[in-house]
């Protein structure tokens, strides 16, 4: 297989939110042509729609897909991946591209199943919707050619890092998904504190995005400045900054969060060995 996309059959199982996204981001940043896309999804209807709405083609099994695409992207929910690709296991042959969403499920246990495609593991996270996600990928077997297409395939979504399966993946994942919803619920706590000062909700949920996003949109314009550095930029010595920072450090935050970050990754390996 050669590192060209433009030549490639990309087919998706699986057109809920995820797969819906992906295909629609990737038709619209023109990283794929409609005739190069296959889909194919439980309830026909919604498949149907995208196919009128994007020109693209619908088949009426998973096994159709399986046999006339090159890349399958396999965007069913955990719980029914595993069925899915039981009822698959002879149609994938050693050329074919498996690219699997789960969240839980490991490339082992998508081995026992297929065993002959070549596997591959993607964890974006929920900004994927705006097309900017932090992507985590890991594949199978070290394969250069195969890293350097599904970084083509996934970058009109986002941030696209390849990793090893294993600690690395896991704390990726906590880090990027289950921190969007961390960093959620922190925004939450910023926005009531606000409004209990005396400011009206839609200011106050104002204040929060806007601070949240300054902030991260500064940071990612001076990689070359660490986050210490920042803060140390922010808070003048005895300042209102500085005393709040001082009861953060006093109250261990970090500490709270860590405990937190390894919870998280707790319940990730654990969902690892239930479905494995
Ligand atoms: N949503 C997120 O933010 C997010 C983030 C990271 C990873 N993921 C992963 O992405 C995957 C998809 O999640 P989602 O949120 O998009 O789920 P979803 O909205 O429920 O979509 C799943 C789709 O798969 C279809 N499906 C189920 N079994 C099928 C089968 N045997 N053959 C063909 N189609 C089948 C369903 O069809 P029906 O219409 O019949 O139900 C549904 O349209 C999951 O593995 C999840 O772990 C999701």
């Amino acid at each position: 297989m050669n590192f060209l996309l433009s030549d490639k059959t990309v087919g998706f199982i699986g057109l809920g939110n995820m797969g819906g996204a992906i295909l629609s981001a990737l038709l619209k940043s023109e990283t794929l042509r409609p005739d190069q896309v296959l889909i194919h999804n439980r309830t026909p209807g919604k498949a149907q729609k995208l196919a009128a709405k994007f020109d693209v083609t619908s088949v009426d099994t998973p096994e159709e897909l399986v046999e006339k695409s090159d890349i399958i992207i396999l965007a069913t929910k955990p719980q029914d991946l595993l069925s899915l690709l039981e009822s698959l296991k002879n149609t994938f042959s050693s050329e074919k591209v498996a690219i699997s969403l789960a969240a839980g499920i490991q490339l082992s246990t998508l081995r026992k199943y297929i065993p002959e495609a070549q596997l591959v593991r993607v964890m974006p996270n929920t900004p994927i919707f705006i097309c900017r996600a932090v992507i985590g990928f890991c594949l199978a077997k070290p394969n250069l050619v195969l890293e350097k297409l599904v970084t083509k395939l996934f970058t009109p979504l986002g941030h696209v890092v390849s990793t090893e399966e294993g600690e690395e993946f896991s704390a990726l994942m906590v880090a990027s998904s289950s921190g969007t919803g961390f960093i959620f619920e922190l925004m939450k706590y910023w926005q009531d504190w606000i409004e209990e000062n005396g400011i009206e909700p839609e200011v106050a949920r104002k204040i929060v995005t806007e601070t949240f996003l300054g902030t991260a949109q500064m940071a990612a314009e001076s990689p070359e400045i660490s986050f210490d550095q920042q803060t140390v930029r922010v808070a003048s010595k005895k300042g209102v900054t500085a005393a709040g920072l001082y009861s953060m450090r006093e109250l261990e935050l970090e500490g709270i969060l860590r405990m937190s970050f390894n919870k998280a990754l707790m319940r990730d390996h654990e969902l690892a060995k239930e479905n494995s």
